[in-house]
């Protein structure tokens, strides 16, 4: 929610709220940031922005992942590579855009990506992190951040080492998904390692990992005495989370409205067809809560291939009355 003064700052950037959307590759784009600023999350992450589209240029799908609109400032680009010297020419390259921070990706599970050292990769070498924090931190005029990792597998939990490197070579926050690169996304996210971070750095810290419900908003701030708690995956089912609603308080009615200002917004965005085609995927998150009841597989089938946006609201309407 957002609040009148700053509940804290980024170096010098005052942030206003201390929910937040989770950057999520194929989620976290500009029409849905835009929808959860205005429910209340108090910063928008970019999904991440890898270094090589930036310095050998595609520029339709750079363009959409850098867009932003004035009312989500502050607006973080976040970064993935592992080569410090390409990291921050990509930064220099995207420095006109304006962004108000530049986020360091060190979370990224996947193999394609931490394999080759970038992402959750980063992890299994701290003298990297140093380097790239550093160098980045000295030679860019906005504040830089960084997204980790508890470790890369249980062996390697180095998680304290890796948030001291970030803060003492000029990193400004540290966001925390509580678990190990190993883990992917399973097991429970570790909620007493988040707070072991708070403890030994004075940055802001951001609580990440398992937040599903108001209540587990409470309690991951309880628990860890973060600064803010960052929400994923349960956003895109509830994006109302961050006006503090559970699903189940959220009328129909509302979850109509917002879903067809998020499919205008994505219409206006990618243009009519694509803008239709990657609706799917929100759509069956909103409606997911309703699925229970939604028990012809035949209006499923019709919603999830439907072309025409005033036919998929007219759907929407039968499944969400
Ligand atoms: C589909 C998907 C895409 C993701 N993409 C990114 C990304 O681009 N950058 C990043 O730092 N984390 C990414 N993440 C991780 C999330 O930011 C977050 O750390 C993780 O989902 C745990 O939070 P949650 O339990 O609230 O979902 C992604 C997660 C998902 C599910």
């Amino acid at each position: 929610m957002h609040t009148s003064s700053p509940t804290f700052y980024i170096r010098d950037i005052p942030v206003h709220g201390n929910l937040i959307l989770a950057p999520m590759d194929g989620y976290s784009d500009q029409p849905f940031r835009s929808l959860a600023r205005k429910l209340g999350s108090a910063l928008s992450y970019t999904e991440f922005i890898n270094t090589l589209d930036v310095i050998h240029k595609q520029p339709r799908f750079l363009a959409e992942r850098i867009a932003y609109t004035t009312d989500e400032r502050p607006i973080v680009y976040q970064l993935l590579d592992n080569d410090p010297q390409r990291l921050l020419a990509a930064a220099q390259r995207l420095l006109p855009h304006q962004p108000d921070i530049f986020d360091i990706n060190l979370g990224c599970s996947a193999r394609s990506v931490s394999g080759r050292g970038a992402g959750a990769g980063l992890l299994k070498t701290p003298e990297k992190i140093a380097t790239i924090f550093n160098l980045l931190s000295k030679n860019l005029p906005i504040p830089v951040t960084g997204k980790i990792r508890l470790g890369w597998d249980e062996n390697t939990r180095n998680y304290q080492l890796v948030a001291r490197i970030i803060e003492e070579n000029g990193g400004q926050l540290i966001a925390v998904h509580g678990r190990t690169r190993a883990q992917q996304y399973s097991g429970q996210a570790d909620w007493d390692a988040i707070a072991e971070i708070k403890q030994i750095v004075s940055i802001p810290v951001i609580a990440n990992g398992d937040v599903q419900t108001v209540a587990d908003i409470d309690r991951i701030l309880a628990h860890t005495h973060c600064d803010g708690v960052m929400i994923g995956r349960a956003a895109t089912t509830n994006p109302w989370i961050f006006s503090r609603l559970d699903r189940h308080q959220v009328s129909n009615a509302q979850v109509r409205q917002t879903l067809t200002e998020h499919l205008h917004a994505n219409l206006q965005f990618y243009g009519p067809q694509r803008g239709m085609i990657l609706f799917r995927k929100y759509a069956s998150r909103y409606i997911q809560p309703h699925l229970p009841e939604l028990l012809d597989p035949q209006l499923r089938l019709k919603l999830l291939t439907c072309t025409d946006p005033q036919t998929f609201l007219d759907l929407i309407a039968q499944i969400i009355p």
